[in-house]
């Protein structure tokens, strides 16, 4: 018969593996099965019976993730297999040359070696000693040798079990992987410290290496941190896998430790290769960061035979990106004018190889900016540039800053036009006051107005119109329609063929739409979205040049910032003669009534406000683009309050999270076809 203990003992244990199975789907899985509340319950039914039998705590108890007592220093632990370190590669070469030691190591040429391949995570090294099925010690690689004993802040980490959900587990397993922090968790964590005057971290692994180095454990249990499995400390026990490594990391995933989805297996060189390129363009999208992939020979018996050199495996090799932040000197910082006369400081840089580029220049955003980062000309700064955004100033290397540097000062005037600049109350930026009659912004404005979502005029960049502008030969877009042969063929490397050639394109750019045309002139605070509204609306140009606020305010989305804008836009007698010039060259489009007079109709598309993220599996996001907008609704780039829907396709970005957060309603491609289906049935 059962004693009543033994009643007891036995639903603690049952709890305990509920929870920390919902913890596991929670977690782990991304996925979770109950309510927030129902694991609450469950959670506290759990300590409330710990109370009352205070001696069947057990350390595997999910109540006991975060110690009581921090510690004052940590313990030293030596790893019985010492934690090695990967060669690395940064090309191809490097590639084929380790495929072809492999190879030649093995004695199997040409016979095409296999390939366990995974995401080189840019964390922390850890290792994870379970003594019959218990996490024992947790450790960071330190030396490779020993490393510290971080046991009591690795066990705040949810995703990793305390306890592993099998009946038979081997009497040792030491699991190995990575600490990170999730990029999106990351944000959050550097937005509260901001909100607390904290400094923010520089980077996700430096947050989490700042989680993990705390001697109280509380501490860390408020950082959300996750960790990735790659591997285990060799071990002969009967129930782990022995034949490949990739039988392993099921054999872990089997066991509830985080695998990441990428790991896979290739065969052979091309498949190194083509893993590389896979990964290098889903970076961005990773949730997590990483610095490269790792490549490692999936027979253990192959890696047996292949061994270890000095401190390495032969048998494996982490193929690395690019760098994407480096060290350089700041030689200068010059303010470029915008169109709309915003002044931006643009760092000049000694050249630098970052981020797979050479990159001589970096934005410092505005004078706000250049201040909290105290950047000054000669200093040494950190330059990151990440995938296609454009290169920026991390931070300025104060230990090497010559003496007598002076902080920047913006200038009050404009650069280019020498006018007055000015920073309007509540404006980040100063902007220049010259208008149209400023070199600078001309420029701009010519080439929004030839941008390929506006007028689309191809070939008309940059230096070309630098030129145009320079020699007056073009003050207005207008004066484009009017060029002519001679005009262009006289111009700097433009040879009668490429003049002819953009004679063509200008001539081509005369048919267009309303929406194009109002977006390429330029208007303050008219985005794409908002042109394509206004030209619903109104249907016509007079129309809305005529319009005044009470009429702009009655379409979806303007407010009287955009309102006003619109109006002192065609306040200006000058605007509207170069518009009249523009179509007495032949600029046209078709007009109708607009919407503003008739009946709106009462889709669920029409109106609502669309947000795309991530690819979708059987349409392009132009084609999902031009659907929406057909029905009358609008694709917005990011997602806010206001934003009525957001289709998330395969591997979304952090658009997702936030539509989650802000509890907008998600459609994926078939929930997005139904919608559309539904109002082609109305
Ligand atoms: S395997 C014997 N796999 O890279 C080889 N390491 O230089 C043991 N790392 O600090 C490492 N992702 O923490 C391996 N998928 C991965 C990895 C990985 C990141 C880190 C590891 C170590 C360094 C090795």
């Amino acid at each position: 018969m059962h004693t009543e203990l033994e009643a007891v003992q036995q639903q603690l244990q049952t709890l305990r593996r509920q929870i920390e199975l919902y913890n596991y789907q929670y977690y782990v899985l991304n996925d979770p099965s109950v309510p927030d509340a129902e694991f609450d319950r469950l959670f506290r039914e759990l300590q409330r019976i710990e109370q009352r039998y205070p001696h069947l705590i057990a350390p595997e108890s999910p109540t006991q993730r975060i110690g009581a007592t921090p510690v004052r220093a940590f313990a030293q632990v030596t790893h019985d297999t010492p934690m090695l370190s990967l060669s690395n590669a940064f090309d191809e070469n490097e590639v084929k040359a380790f495929d072809r030691r492999i190879s030649e190591g093995l004695a199997e040429n040409p016979v095409e070696i296999e390939y366990a391949v995974e995401p080189k995570f840019d964390g922390l090294a850890v290792t994870l000693r379970y003594e019959n099925g218990i996490l024992k010690t947790g450790a960071t690689r330190g030396d490779g040798y020993t490393g510290e004993d971080i046991t009591h802040n690795l066990r705040t980490i949810k995703a990793i079990p305390l306890s592993l959900p099998v009946e038979k587990t081997p009497r040792l397993l030491e699991v190995r992987g990575e600490v990170l922090m999730l990029k999106a968790d990351f944000i959050q964590l550097n937005k509260a410290q901001l909100q607390k005057g904290e400094k923010p971290f520089a980077n996700p692994r430096n947050a989490a290496a700042g989680s993990l180095r705390q001697l109280d454990a509380s501490i860390t249990a408020t950082r959300r941190l996750m960790f990735f499995a790659y591997g285990i400390a060799p071990n002969l026990d009967v129930l782990v896998p022995r034949d490949t490594h990739s039988a392993i990391m099921s054999y872990l995933a089997g066991l509830h430790f985080p695998v990441a989805h990428e790991c896979t297996v290739v065969q052979g060189f091309s498949g190194l290769i083509a893993y590389y390129a896979e990964i290098a363009a889903q970076r961005e999208q990773l949730p997590y960061d990483i610095d490269g992939v790792v490549y490692k020979v999936n027979a253990l018996a192959q890696q047996e035979k292949l061994g270890f050199v000095a401190r390495a495996p032969r048998f494996a090799l982490a193929h690395k990106f690019p760098a994407q932040e480096a060290m350089t000197r700041l030689l200068g910082i010059d303010v470029q004018v915008g169109r709309t006369g915003a002044l931006t400081p643009v760092a000049r840089l000694e050249p630098v190889f970052v981020g797979g580029a050479t990159v001589t220049n970096a934005t410092l955003h505005n004078a706000d900016e250049i201040n909290r980062k105290d950047v000054r000309i000669g200093d040494t700064v950190i330059v990151r540039r990440a995938g296609d955004v454009i290169p920026e100033i991390v931070s300025v290397v104060l230990a090497q800053r010559p003496e007598e540097t002076q902080p920047f000062v913006m200038p009050h005037h404009c650069p280019v036009c020498g006018a007055r600049a000015v920073r309007l109350e509540g404006e980040t930026v100063a902007r220049c006051t010259g208008g149209l009659f400023c070199p600078a912004q001309r420029k701009q404005a010519l080439l929004h107005f030839a941008a390929r979502r506006a007028m689309d005029i191809e070939g008309l960049g940059e230096k070309l119109v630098n030129q145009l502008v320079d020699n007056a030969i073009v003050r207005t877009p207008a004066d484009l329609y009017l060029l002519g042969i001679a005009a262009l063929a006289n111009l700097e490397r433009m040879a009668e063929k490429s003049a002819g050639n953009i004679l063509s394109a200008i001539e081509k750019s005369k048919q267009t739409t309303l929406a194009r045309f109002i977006y390429a002139l330029g208007i303050r605070n008219v985005g794409e979205a908002t042109a394509k509204d206004l030209a619903r609306y109104f249907g016509n140009l007079n129309r809305l040049m005529d319009s005044g606020m009470e009429a702009l305010l009655q379409v979806r989305d303007i407010g009287p910032v955009v309102a006003q804008s619109i109006v002192d836009f065609f306040a200006e007698q000058h605007n509207r003669e170069v518009i009249e010039r523009l179509r007495a060259s032949g600029v046209s489009w078709e007009e109708n009534t607009g919407i503003a007079f008739e009946p709106v109709d009462n889709n669920a598309i029409s109106g609502r406000t669309f947000v795309l993220t991530g690819t979708l599996p059987n349409m392009t996001r132009e084609e999902a683009k031009a659907e929406i907008e057909k029905l009358g609704g609008k694709v917005v780039g990011s997602v806010s309050k206001k934003t009525d829907y957001v289709i998330a396709g395969n591997d979304p970005g952090s658009k997702y999270e936030k539509a989650v957060d802000l509890g907008i309603t998600l459609l994926d491609e078939n929930g997005f076809k139904k919608l559309l289906q539904s109002i082609a049935q109305c």
